[in-house]
């Protein structure tokens, strides 16, 4: 089987960003072992403080967080990194090209349970017209030139995207290395698997609730199949489910908080992920507007997310053109 770094190489990409791909590999490896130490390694559980999302931090997110930003900001190829857990970006090599931003670990709340949790990461060139500050981070999906996953299940697995396809690597612990198992990740148009969680439905807006309520119907309902509703509570675990046999992930806006109407943040969470489902094959929405071409206004920005096999994303899309 193929290591990662050949299968870079073969793909042409530039040696400084195989080298930071590389170092986020490293970091992986290290945030891989301390999960599977579980409470033997004394991280479990949550530390008193809050990051800037208001939520509290487990241990485990501050420590890859620390691990991660550490190791990419030592190879000297980073100019900056942006992440969920550092209030303002972090500068790096002011003669550095690549931006990286990184959610250090999705689904933290699945720690102290032992559930699937990953690290999410999305990597772009510092831009022309901006040198300095936050505004470098500030750009389209479309500019991302890789991003990618590694998700700690039962085996270690990296999903990643350089704008070639989207390939799958396992980790093989006795040797260190992520080798190749899946060659090319195409998502199925057609699905019956549905991925949201249910106990916000009555903070949905009307065609996500005429959306949902409708696939709930079945075979007598206006779509004529049976649907199968799927929520791990981590995004990087049930797109996963999503790029490996179809279906629609998504985190609507709701109604709750007028200021943060929605969950899930677009540098680091929707934007790589979006990349991955497009390069799969399948279409990535905010309801209204196509993730990866959105302006971002500030590097913590949230957006509704539905993404997964195109002609489903299509039907919910339909809903919000349908239903004011
Ligand atoms: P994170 O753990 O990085 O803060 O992300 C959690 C996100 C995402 O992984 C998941 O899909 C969603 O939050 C789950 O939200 P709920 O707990 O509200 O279902
Ligand atoms: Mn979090
Ligand atoms: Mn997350
Ligand atoms: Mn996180």
């Amino acid at each position: 089987m193929q290591r990662l770094i050949p299968v870079l190489n073969n793909d042409h990409v530039p040696l400084h960003l195989i080298s930071v791909i590389n170092t986020l590999m490293t970091a992986a490896k290290e945030i891989s072992h301390r999960l599977h130490q579980g409470s033997l390694a004394g991280t479990l559980g949550s530390t008193l403080d809050e990051n800037i999302q208001g939520e509290t931090q487990k241990k485990l997110d501050v420590v890859s967080n620390q691990l991660i930003k550490n190791m990419l900001l030592e190879t000297n190829l980073v100019r900056a990194v942006a992440s969920e857990e550092e209030d303002d970006i972090v500068e790096g090599n002011p003669d550095a090209k690549y931006l990286v931003a990184y959610d250090p670990l999705d689904g933290s709340s699945n720690i102290d349970v032992n559930g699937s949790v990953g690290t999410i990461f999305s990597i772009m060139e510092v831009p022309d017209h901006c040198k300095h500050g936050k505004d470098m981070f500030l750009q389209t999906g479309d500019e991302q030139v890789a991003a990618g996953y590694i998700l700690y299940g039962p085996s270690s697995m990296l999903v990643m995207t350089t704008g070639k396809g989207v390939r799958m690597y396992t980790l093989d612990h006795t040797v260190g290395e992520f080798l190749l198992t899946v060659e090319q990740v195409k998502i199925p148009a057609q699905t019956q698997e549905f991925s949201i969680n249910m106990a916000n439905d009555r903070f949905w807006s009307a065609p996500m609730k005429q959306y949902i309520k409708d696939l709930l119907q079945g075979e007598e309902g206006p779509r004529g199949k049976r649907f199968n509703m799927r929520w791990n509570a981590a995004m990087v675990s049930d797109v996963h489910r999503v790029l490996c046999r179809g279906g629609i992930f998504t985190y609507p806006a709701d109604c709750r908080e007028a200021d943060k109407p929605c969950k899930l943040r677009l540098l680091y969470e929707a934007n790589p992920m979006s990349f991955l489902i497009e390069q799969a094959g399948g279409r990535a929405s905010t309801g209204y507007e196509r993730i990866m071409s959105l302006q971002p206004t500030e590097i913590h920005q949230r957006v509704a997310v539905m993404m997964g096999s195109a002609d489903e994303v299509g039907t919910c899309l339909q809903y919000h053109k349908d239903i004011p």
